[in-house]
């Protein structure tokens, strides 16, 4: 199956969620029905369906329920995501996070991704988490909304890294460092994640409203295009819907 090299990515809400379940793969229905928790019951059938828009959109098919249904998104033995189209591997990358409500779904080489929000992080997750250089970067930012942003960044992209490097966090969070440079025009910044053996994975930031997106690869290319629409999470409110009822 061909797929555009070029990266790109998308955004769905919890509201996208269709109410029945003929959108998904039998095996797809029956690990949905496995998960007691309401969070992660909701949380993978988001990342399902951005995952399925994504690849129909790629695919240049409309993204109908029987569409999605042929559309199945596995998982390898490690967790990464794996994708069949009719029983077909996709034949290309992709990467999957989610956060408060909103999930994305990035398809390129080697890609990882990661969607956090801007919240506060304490003085003790930037201590164990990050490595020196990357404390001092965060450290001297302004306290507040730009201090919290640098500490979710540095977190966010590494996470897309071992997402890269399919590991997620098996690996020590130190054993990658991050840097980041200034946003363009176009809303992306550059990032770059070095690991300890000394490769180095380039990618992409941007701030959307209370979110930030971080995409990382093993080459470096242009920043990843919005498969559809307008980025909806500029305007998207975090959404915590399952804490109410945490049960199914
Ligand atoms: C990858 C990982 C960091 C993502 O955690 P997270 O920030 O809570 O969740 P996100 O929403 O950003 O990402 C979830 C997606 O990451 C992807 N993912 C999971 N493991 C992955 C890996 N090893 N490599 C690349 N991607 C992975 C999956 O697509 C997953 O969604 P899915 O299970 O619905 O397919 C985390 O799941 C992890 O470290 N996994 C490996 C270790 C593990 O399984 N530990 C047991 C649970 S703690």
């Amino acid at each position: 199956m061909r797929v555009a090299e070029a990266p790109a990515w998308l955004a769905l809400g919890e509201d996208a969620l269709p109410g029945g379940g003929d959108w998904l793969t039998p095996a797809e229905r029956q690990r949905a029905a496995g998960l007691r928790f309401r969070k992660r019951h909701d949380e993978f059938l988001l990342r399902r369906l951005v995952a399925k828009h994504a690849v129909a959109t790629v695919l240049g098919r409309p993204p109908v329920p029987a569409t999605l249904a042929a559309i199945e998104v596995g998982n390898a033995p490690g967790g990464a995501p794996l994708v069949r189209v009719d029983g077909v591997p996709l034949g290309a990358d992709l990467s999957l996070t989610d956060r408060a409500g909103w999930a994305v779904c990035a398809i390129g080489p080697g890609i990882g991704c990661d969607l956090e929000l801007v919240e506060p992080r304490t003085p003790g997750f930037v201590q164990d988490f990050l490595t020196a250089a990357e404390q001092r970067w965060v450290t001297s930012r302004p306290a507040g909304d730009a201090r919290d942003a640098a500490a979710n960044l540095v977190w966010s992209a590494k996470e897309a890294a071992l997402k890269v490097l399919r590991v997620g966090l098996r690996r020590d969070t130190r054993d990658v460092e991050v840097e980041v440079g200034d946003p363009g025009p176009d809303g992306w910044g550059p990032l770059s994640v070095r690991e300890s053996l000394g490769r180095r994975f380039p990618g992409w930031w941007r701030r959307s409203g209370r979110f930030l997106l971080t995409v990382a690869g093993t080459t470096a290319g242009p920043p990843p295009v919005l498969l559809t629409g307008t980025d909806r999470l500029a305007t998207a409110s975090p959404r915590h819907s399952w804490a109410g009822r945490p049960l199914r």
